[in-house]
């Protein structure tokens, strides 16, 4: 039998490999690692992304041969699916290998996916959850969030002055912050799956919402850009150029936006605003994370970051916990999250179009 510490030591190198498939996408990132009943590792293997093997089968093809499985342990950092998608359920693929025992950080929150731990249990493999569980749950954290919510993790961004400031009296607001923020900003673009933005602001700027390098090079992922609003982009805007395609609402329900967004494989949204969405996302609270650019400057006026938030009195503020402070060449990058568990949607709707 392996010790606790063996087998905590192998959580930690599943989750290792886990971070090192893709953070985007439909799929959750997850690891695993094979331990032989005396405790050496055997296999190893991870996700690679939607449409290749899961970690589990990944780490069996590793094995020095099939039998070598035979009253080994798994060490996987989320639950083992229970589900036939693109690949077959990992849980069959462990039992019929030959594992005896599955030990995991996290159970899979999926509605098609879940159920894998008793399945093997009814097989009679040993099961344990819970190792390093607070580790998993942080490292999986957008991810869980989303498909427990069954809509995208919301990340909120906003640059704003030392006042809350996005824009001077005439509206001019290039730029606000300076340069290590706005790179920042495009490589958060690149690790969501969607930019959204409302109406307005594609009305006011015609942005391109590209995830572009130092260059202004085209990074590897483009997020797919989506426009909440009634209205529709104009015909020559330039995010109809966009190299993923363009989402339009045609609607400011946000709940039903996101589970349309859910429903096409969009795990993680990144919000850009302007002010009037923004706010609408705030006062609905799908707001999951925020990433607030601090500038050093002031600029007065009434063009703030966000209007009204349904805050009438201070004993409604809407209450944050700051996760981290950064310094950005002159600017300051805050990064807030919401003190308590967010609230699921009420009611979800059919899938939204893609006009690629
Ligand atoms: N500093 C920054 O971080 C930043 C970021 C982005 C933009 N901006 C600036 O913001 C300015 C545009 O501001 P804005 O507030 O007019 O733009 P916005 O928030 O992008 O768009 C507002 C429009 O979104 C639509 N909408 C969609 N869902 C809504 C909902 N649930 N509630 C209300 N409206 C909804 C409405 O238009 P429909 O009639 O079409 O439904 C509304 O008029 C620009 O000047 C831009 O430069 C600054």
């Amino acid at each position: 039998m392996l010790n606790a510490a063996e087998v905590e030591t192998a959580m930690r190198r599943a989750l290792a490999l886990a971070a090192r498939g893709p953070a985007i996408g439909p799929n959750p990132r997850v690891g695993c690692v094979i331990l032989s009943a005396g405790g050496a590792v055997i296999g190893e293997g991870w996700h690679r992304g939607a449409g290749t093997v899961h970690a589990e089968v990944a780490a069996l093809n590793s094995l020095p041969n099939p039998d070598a499985a035979r009253g080994a342990t798994a060490v996987v950092t989320l639950e083992p699916c229970n589900h036939t998608g693109r690949t077959g359920p990992c849980s069959d693929a462990l039992i019929a290998a030959g594992i005896t025992r599955v030990v995991y950080a996290v159970a899979d929150p999926g509605d098609d996916s879940r159920g894998g731990a008793s399945r093997l249990a009814g097989a009679g493999v040993v099961v344990e959850a819970g190792v390093l569980e607070n580790e998993a749950e942080a490292f999986l954290h957008t991810w869980l969030t989303s498909v427990r919510l069954e809509r995208p993790f919301v990340t909120l961004k906003w640059a704003s002055t030392l006042d809350g400031r996005t824009a001077a009296a005439d509206g001019t607001s290039r730029w606000i912050t300076g340069t290590a923020s706005r790179q920042r900003v495009h490589e958060q673009r690149a690790a969501s799956d969607a930019i959204i933005v409302g109406t307005g602001t594609v009305l006011a700027d015609d942005p391109a919402l590209t995830a572009r390098g130092d260059a202004g090079e085209l990074l590897g992922h483009q997020p797919i850009p989506v426009v909440v609003g009634e209205r529709p982009a104009p015909a020559g805007a330039r995010l109809r150029a966009h190299p993923r395609g363009l989402i339009e609402t045609s609607s400011r329900d946000l709940a039903a936006v996101l589970s349309g967004l859910f429903e096409l494989g969009i795990r993680h949204a990144f919000v850009e605003g302007g002010p009037t969405l923004a706010s609408a996302f705030v006062a609905a609270g799908l707001v999951d994370e925020y990433l607030i650019y601090l500038a050093p400057s002031l600029l007065g006026g009434d063009r703030l970051a966000i209007g009204d938030i349904g805050v009438g009195t201070i004993g409604e503020a809407r209450r944050l916990r700051i996760t981290s402070v950064e310094q950005l060449g002159d600017d300051l990058l805050i990064t807030a999250a919401p003190p308590g568990p967010v609230t699921p949607l009420s009611h979800p709707t059919g899938p939204l179009e893609r006009n690629a």
